[in-house]
């Protein structure tokens, strides 16, 4: 039997007993940047070891909520990956005019930038109020700002240039309005928008959706929990439902890749089949 290494014996720990308490699971997501966020927390933290974290972990929200921040990634932005809502607009989108109504999914939406993406995606295309977009993530703060859909006026030279790449149809800047430093999103592109906490790896599918984006979310997971995630996005596709996922992630080699057809080589939208 290899030496226990004490560390990891005692992320183990804490992460099972954060499990145990708040029903957040991360003992399968990958390793590598798991211990690397987990020991940047524990360092920003109070707290001289994980073992001396449990307690105050286990009994206090306030000091798990930390540690939630800490573990997760919330890199996003607008139209990120251009070319996938490219993708999106040209192939996905004339399948998805003929329904009276769309449901749509983004699953660990982060900051909500995907969202509005979506929701701009789909004003220009003339959806009008046939849609709605289901945004979720595991962290309550992120959908706090998601809902709010104000964003450092700094970042919109790239998002600008992500919608144009992306076969954007207007002038970006007429989705939002600058004020000082920040830039307000419309509140219209909010109006057709449920955003809701769920965590991936152990909450209950959604219905009968069109469309599941769930992007940069599966690398940070191991095999099996991935594994678990694709049936949950699976059992939430309507059939002929298109799922899109991150530029490094994929269906290959999965049990899934079957009853899928990815709609450009490497474009990682997939539709799936009917029976
Ligand atoms: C890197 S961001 C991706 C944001 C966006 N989808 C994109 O591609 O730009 C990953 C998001 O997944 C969320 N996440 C991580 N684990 C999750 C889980 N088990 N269930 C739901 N969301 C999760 C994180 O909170 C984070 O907001």
């Amino acid at each position: 039997m290899p030496t226990p290494n004490l560390q990891h014996v005692e992320m183990h720990l804490l992460l099972e007993g954060v499990f145990q308490m708040y029903g957040h699971d991360f003992r399968d997501y990958a390793e590598a940047s798991l211990h690397r966020r987990l020991n940047k927390w524990l360092a920003e933290s109070r707290f001289p070891g994980f073992s001396e974290a449990q307690g105050p972990v286990l009994r206090d929200p306030a000091v798990f909520q930390t540690l939630l921040k800490g573990l997760t990634v919330h890199v996003t932005e607008m139209f990120r990956d251009p070319l996938a809502f490219k993708a999106l607009r040209e192939e996905v989108i004339p399948h998805l005019r003929t329904y009276p109504f769309l449901k749509v999914w983004v699953a660990g939406c982060a900051t909500g930038e995907e969202a509005y993406s979506l929701a701009i995606l789909l004003e220009e295309e003339g959806f009008k109020d046939r849609y709605r977009i289901y945004a979720t993530d595991i962290d309550p703060e992120v959908l706090t700002q998601a809902k709010a859909g104000i964003y450092p006026l700094k970042e919109l030279q790239k998002f600008t240039q992500n919608y144009q790449k992306a076969g954007g149809k207007a002038a970006f800047s007429d989705y939002y309005a600058a004020s000082f430093d920040l830039a307000m999103l419309e509140p219209r592109l909010r109006e057709r928008m449920v955003f809701a906490t769920h965590n991936l790896a152990v909450d209950a599918n959604f219905g009968e959706m069109n469309l599941v984006l769930c992007r940069n979310v599966l690398i940070y997971f191991k095999p099996n929990l991935k594994a678990r995630v694709l049936e949950l996005l699976d059992a939430s596709l309507a059939p002929g439902g298109f799922l899109c996922l991150g530029q490094k992630e994929s269906l290959d080699t999965t049990p899934w890749q079957k009853g899928y057809q990815e709609i450009a080589p490497r474009s990682r939208v997939y539709r799936k089949r009917y029976e």
